[in-house]
């Protein structure tokens, strides 16, 4: 027990994060979650530690629920002590805390632009910086960093979360150049549209245009997204594009670009055309 690798997934309280702190331990690592809702916590931490009790790792302790908010980087790095101290060695950093605030951009806040940022941009930084420092020292592990289809596919209505999202690839990828003869791996997952509370948060926002443009692309479940996430980070991939659908939309917008926009400007206009009523934008 006392070699078994350890991970520590931010937002692992629900969702894509909740998936993938259940993936590892059902794949022998101790796992530590970090959010923020106590109660959210608290049914996390009770359900892993009811899973690694049926799979008969109940001592020493194979998981920790942890509180930080992603966005103040002295709670993170308080966090990563503590789950050094009482687990030991982390060797994967999943960061999938995120979240998304669609809306028409002539009517979002100019705060919620830069909310988007510190949570998703800035949150990644601070993640990266309080569980990698130890890693880098140590001269080995893998950091597991959350961006979006929105990235590379940047949509009506996500003026503020797609920005937020792409900075983080950029981000991933300069890393990744500076981290790699360090011994750090890098990767940058860019989940679809996935079955999760997150994402019916995010529904609560989004404008007609952008939920009948979402409507066709399909939904995965945060089990499977988790599945690949991991078995992206085996393969050594850098960029984890979970879903066929995604794949195909990647190379699309990455190779026609104008044929992209194209299509994109059809489908919206076929969407006001449809049911002009709906769309509350002018
Ligand atoms: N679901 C999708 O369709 C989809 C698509 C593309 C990308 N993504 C990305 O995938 C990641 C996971 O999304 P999800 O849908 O699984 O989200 P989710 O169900 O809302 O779960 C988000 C998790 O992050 C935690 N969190 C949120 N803000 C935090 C903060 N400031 N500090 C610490 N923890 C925080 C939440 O717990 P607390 O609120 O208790 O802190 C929760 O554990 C996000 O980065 C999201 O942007 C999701």
């Amino acid at each position: 027990m006392a070699s078994d690798p350890i991970a520590v997934v931010t937002g692992g309280s629900s969702g894509i994060g909740r998936a993938l702190a259940l993936e590892l331990l059902r794949r022998g690592y101790r796992v530590a979650v970090v959010s923020r809702d106590p109660g959210r916590r608290k049914k996390i931490e009770r359900e892993l530690h009811d899973f690694a009790a049926r799979l008969g790792q109940s001592a020493p302790p194979s998981c920790l629920a942890l509180r930080a908010d992603v966005r103040n980087y002295r709670e993170l790095r308080s966090a990563a002590a503590e789950v050094e101290e009482k687990l030991g060695a982390v060797s994967l950093v999943v960061h999938a805390a995120g979240a998304a605030r669609p809306g028409y951009a002539d009517q979002l806040p100019i705060r919620t632009y830069r909310e988007q940022m510190e949570l998703n941009f800035l949150g990644t930084v601070h993640a990266v910086r309080a569980f990698g420092a130890a890693m880098l020292d140590r001269g080995q592990g893998s950091l597991v960093t959350f961006s979006s289809v929105a990235a590379f596919l940047p949509v009506f209505g996500f003026s503020a979360y797609a920005p937020a999202k792409a900075a983080v690839i950029a981000y991933a990828e300069t890393i990744r150049q500076e981290y790699r003869h360090r011994g750090v791996r890098v990767h940058v997952v860019c989940p679809p549209d996935t079955q999760t509370p997150g994402l019916s948060r995010e529904n609560e926002h989004k404008p007609y245009e952008t939920m009948e443009l979402s409507r066709g692309a399909g939904l995965l479940e945060p089990e499977e997204v988790a599945r690949q996430v991991l078995r992206g980070v085996r393969r050594g991939r850098f960029l984890i594009v979970p879903g066929t659908p995604s794949k195909l939309l990647f190379s699309l917008s990455r190779h026609l670009p104008g044929l992209t926009r194209l299509l994109l400007d059809r489908e919206i206009r076929k969407i006001r055309k449809g049911d002009p009523g709906k769309a509350t934008q002018p």
